[in-house]
């Protein structure tokens, strides 16, 4: 199947960059410092629902610790696919629902600033898709 590259370069801090990839949107975002901090201090919040990594690049069994769902070591950069995983709908980002990072508004799945579901029907956390940095703004999908 297609790889795609994604110049990543005009993405600001605290904005979110939403692209089309084998017929679905996934999301890149790239985090605020408030972002990754909340997300590293809620890896082991006792409402955790999924404690999979659902990382592409990661072990099957790697937990859902924040680091291991995003891009780089310092967590600024987040990519994962934009379909709920309760039944398919694309999430509203930029900081919504309870947890200050993705809300789906057909049936009310809150998402963290990892990505990791928290409160609602949704089974499990936004998948993080194969990625890779192909050089310092350009990041390749698949
Ligand atoms: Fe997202 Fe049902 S499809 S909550």
């Amino acid at each position: 199947l297609s790889s795609i590259y994604v110049d990543v370069s005009g993405v600001e801090v605290g904005t979110q960059l939403t692209v089309k990839w084998r017929g679905k949107p996934v999301f890149i975002r790239r985090r605020t410092a408030e972002e990754i901090a909340r997300a590293r201090s809620e890896d082991n919040a006792p409402d955790m629902i999924d404690h999979l990594a659902r990382n592409a690049n990661a072990p099957a069994d790697a937990d859902s610790s924040d680091v291991n769902r995003s891009m780089d070591e310092a967590g600024e950069w987040l990519v994962m696919m934009g379909v709920c995983t309760h039944l398919g709908c694309v999430p509203i980002g930029n900081g919504s629902g309870d947890f200050g990072g993705w809300f789906c508004p057909c049936h009310g799945s809150h998402y963290d600033t990892s990505g990791r579901i928290r409160k609602g029907p949704a089974p499990e956390n936004l998948p993080v898709p194969t990625a890779q940095f192909s050089d310092e703004t350009t990041i390749l999908l698949g």
